[in-house]
């Protein structure tokens, strides 16, 4: 298990960033801006505090977190939620992993959930009231320590007690709709589309009391506690493990004033739709195949280009390690048989050893950028096709992870479901691009 901890480090990061690390990287130009950045400190505090007990007027429907009953009235959010990933965020890999870490390690196993189940009433463990202090204060960085390094929580198991808010239920829901919009039972959301804060009817006369509108859900901010380390989180080659937040901040979407919701959350959809959702891909990235002539004698050199370009990715393309893009060739002869020695493979995204102690390459591609990758061989008879594909694997990591760890692992239910996670994630590839040409 030491390595699946050991593994934590490319995700684990940092929930609930400061209103200091916020102010120093967006430099408020109003008090609008320091407000929304302040709530939005407080809306993520670490950890998020439990709901308590609702108001003794909500019917059992508005009391619940559960998001089906939000959808009893938000029925196209919870349709969209239910196909995104922010719904499986408490998949197969990370239910592998935290299962027994709660139990030995559950600082760690409360890191994760963090981000993957971030509400008290989703956690099994909560720190006892009496734990000597924490080191936490709403600033926290996961980095290589040694198990027994004091965290942020402090160490011992002894320190957490059984949470009685704990739902198993509501923990499997992954990033529910209160896990972003609830906060001691009452509703947060961003502006009415007119713009205006307020609510239709008086409080009272609305379902759960109505809704504090802010535009802070408007903002990048909104979603940077979990898709970007701190400063100081873990890095290699000097490059944070998670930098999405920063790679759209240094690029030119945020000059527009597009946001991470205006790409994936468009028209307020909650789809959330990014590198494994094959449309999503073709929509920022344009793929141009070339080649230097249409026929080729024997003796001739084929000479072939792919060149990926990052049209509309708000960031790095692909802005995590997880992902791999494989661009392929072949030549097949007129059986449809595979040429000898024919097969190319380059893997384009940030790759890095499966320790997380190395960085091997890193070729994503920034915005507004291109890559470019060349086929070269010689055509030896007639017949020939050059088939290129473009192939994305959008759990590739994951997938070389899991493989390796599983000889180590003893717990036959972690097995199960390791070895569900590599399924589904070798499934989820997909090609971006395929050409067959005909080329002698
Ligand atoms: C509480 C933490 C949290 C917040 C806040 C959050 N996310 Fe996520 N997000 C996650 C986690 C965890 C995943 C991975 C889910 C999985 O696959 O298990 C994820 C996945 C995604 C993906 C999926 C990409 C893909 O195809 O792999 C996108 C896109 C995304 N988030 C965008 C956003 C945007 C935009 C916001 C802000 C409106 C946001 N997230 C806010 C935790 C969060
Ligand atoms: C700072 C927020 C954050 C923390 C903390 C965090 N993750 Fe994640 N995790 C993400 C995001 C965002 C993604 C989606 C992007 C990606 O694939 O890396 C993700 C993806 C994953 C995935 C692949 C998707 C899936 O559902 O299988 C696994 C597995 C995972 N995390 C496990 C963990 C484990 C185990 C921990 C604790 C040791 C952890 N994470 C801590 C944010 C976080
Ligand atoms: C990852 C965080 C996140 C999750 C999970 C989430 N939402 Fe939202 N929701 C947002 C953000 C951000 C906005 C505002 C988007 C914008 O302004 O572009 C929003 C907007 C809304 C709105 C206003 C829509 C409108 O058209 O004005 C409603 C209602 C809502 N969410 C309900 C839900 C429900 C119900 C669920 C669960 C099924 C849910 N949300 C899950 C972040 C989230
Ligand atoms: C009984 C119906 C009902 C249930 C159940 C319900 N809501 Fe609402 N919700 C409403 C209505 C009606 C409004 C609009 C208030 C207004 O017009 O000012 C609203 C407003 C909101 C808003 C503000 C954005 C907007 O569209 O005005 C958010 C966010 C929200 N609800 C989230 C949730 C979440 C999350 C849940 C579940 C935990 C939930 N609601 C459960 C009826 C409901
Ligand atoms: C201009 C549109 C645009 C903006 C702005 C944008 N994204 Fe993306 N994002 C995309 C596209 C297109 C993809 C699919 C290609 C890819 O994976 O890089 C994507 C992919 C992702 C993924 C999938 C993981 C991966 O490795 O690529 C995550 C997570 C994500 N975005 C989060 C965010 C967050 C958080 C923000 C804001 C800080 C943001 N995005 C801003 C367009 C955008």
């Amino acid at each position: 298990m030491k390595r699946l901890i050991l593994y934590s480090v490319v995700v684990g990061a940092c929930l609930g960033l400061s209103v200091g690390t916020w102010a120093m990287n967006d430099p408020p130009s109003a008090a609008d801006d320091d407000a929304q950045l302040e709530f939005l400190a407080h809306h993520w505090q670490e950890p998020i505090p439990p709901q308590g007990k609702p108001p003794a007027h909500f019917s059992s429907i508005e009391a619940s977190l559960d998001p089906e009953n939000c959808a009893v009235c938000h029925r196209t959010q919870y349709e969209d939620w239910s196909s995104s990933l922010h719904s499986k965020s408490m998949g197969p890999g990370v239910i592998g992993q935290t299962m027994e870490l709660i139990h030995n390690d559950p600082k760690t196993a409360l890191l994760c959930y963090s981000c993957h189940a971030p509400l008290a009433e989703q956690q099994e463990k909560v720190l006892k009231k009496d734990a000597p202090p924490s080191k936490f204060k709403r600033k926290r960085h996961f980095s290589v320590t040694p198990p027994d390094a004091p965290g942020i929580w402090g160490n011992a198991a002894q320190q957490f007690k059984t949470h009685r808010a704990f739902s198993a239920s509501l923990q499997q829901k992954g990033l529910s709709c209160a896990g972003c919009h609830v906060r001691g039972h009452q509703r947060f959301g961003p502006p009415k589309r007119d713009g205006s804060l307020e609510n239709s009817l008086p409080a009272v006369q609305l379902p759960h009391g109505g809704a504090v509108r802010t535009a802070a859900f408007e903002r990048a901010e909104f979603c940077k506690g979990c898709h970007q380390f701190e400063p100081n989180g873990a890095a290699l080659d000097g490059k944070l493990l998670e930098n999405t937040y920063n790679e759209w901040k240094e690029g030119p979407y945020a000059r527009e004033g597009k946001t991470c919701q205006s790409c994936h959350m468009p028209e307020r959809r909650h789809l959330w739709r990014g590198i494994h959702n094959a449309e999503t891909v073709k929509q920022g990235v344009s793929v141009r195949f070339s080649l230097d002539k249409e026929r080729y004698r024997i003796g001739e050199q084929v000479h072939a280009e792919i060149s990926l370009v990052n049209t509309g990715v708000g960031h790095n393309f692909p802005t995590y390690v997880t992902p791999k893009i494989v661009v392929r060739w072949e030549l097949v002869d007129a059986d449809g048989t595979q040429v000898n020695e024919s097969v190319q493979e380059e893997r384009i995204g940030r790759e890095v050893t499966l320790d997380l102690t190395q960085e091997l390459f890193d070729t994503r591609i920034a915005p507004g950028q291109s890559r470019t990758v060349r086929y070269v061989r010689t055509i030896d008879r007639i017949g020939l096709t050059l088939r290129a594909s473009v192939i994305v694997i959008p759990d590739d990591f994951y997938i070389r992870f899991y493989d390796a760890v599983l000889p180590n692992v003893k717990v036959k239910e972690v097995r199960v479901l390791l070895e569900q996670a590599i399924r589904e994630g070798r499934a989820r590839s997909f090609p971006l691009f395929t050409k067959d040409v005909a080329v002698s």
